[in-house]
């Protein structure tokens, strides 16, 4: 398919940018809305059509479930810790009506590498992203610890191998989003033979 017009899209890439799940509200996404933002994130390079990577979704009341899980893992890594933190840790996913976590399900293959699995879990966080604010939404991909800790992965339901591509947080801003500075791509771009 060829866009017919692709000065929305034009204006759309030179402007994206994300929200932070610190100022974050709803409403989320709906049935209809998650299933076409899951469909669209799938929608990316795959060598060898291996479909390495997988989804978890956490809304409603499994936000503050899978958060007890962080809060006591938290507690168990930082004994000392107390109240504040624990409820920081306890309401992580609480900060957006939807978290959707992106497994990266990579294995050693005989053709395809790790790396290249990999990379194709990273195009669908940042596909997924695209997917939900053409729905009209506000999102960030974060890790966060909870990406990488052994006992809050098994709290998110991962199994042994499997690592956190990104945990797409996906809502309404509460605040007017902020741009960054964006690169000079002057800086880091050499023309071969020039
Ligand atoms: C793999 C990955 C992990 C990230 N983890 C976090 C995080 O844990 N916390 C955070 O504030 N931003 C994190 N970010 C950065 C935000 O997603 C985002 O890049 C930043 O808010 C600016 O986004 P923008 O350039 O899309 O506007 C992560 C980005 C990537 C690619």
């Amino acid at each position: 398919m060829k866009l017919n017009d692709t000065s929305s899209l034009l204006a759309f890439l030179k402007s994206r940018k994300s929200a932070s799940a610190k100022a974050m509200g709803g409403p989320g996404p709906n049935a209809v809305h998650l299933t076409e933002i899951l469909s669209m994130a799938a929608r990316v390079p795959d060598h060898g059509k291996l479909t390495p990577w997988r989804f978890v979704t956490f809304q409603g009341d499994a936000r503050a479930q899978v958060g007890a899980l962080f809060a006591n893992r938290w507690a168990e890594l930082n004994p000392s810790h107390g109240g504040d933190v624990l409820r920081f840790q306890a309401d992580l996913f609480m900060r957006a009506p939807l978290v959707v976590a992106v497994v990266s399900t990579a294995s050693p293959h005989e053709k395809i590498p790790v790396w290249e699995q990999q990379m194709s879990a990273a195009a669908v966080c940042f596909n997924m992203e695209l997917a939900a604010i053409s729905l009209g939404f506000d999102v960030q991909w974060q890790s966060d610890w909870v990406a990488y800790d052994v006992g809050a992965k098994a709290a998110m339901d991962l199994k042994g191998g499997e690592q956190v591509a990104g945990l797409i947080y996906i809502g309404k801003s509460t605040i007017a989003l902020e741009d960054r500075p964006r690169p000079d791509v002057t800086k880091f771009t050499t023309h071969w033979g020039a």
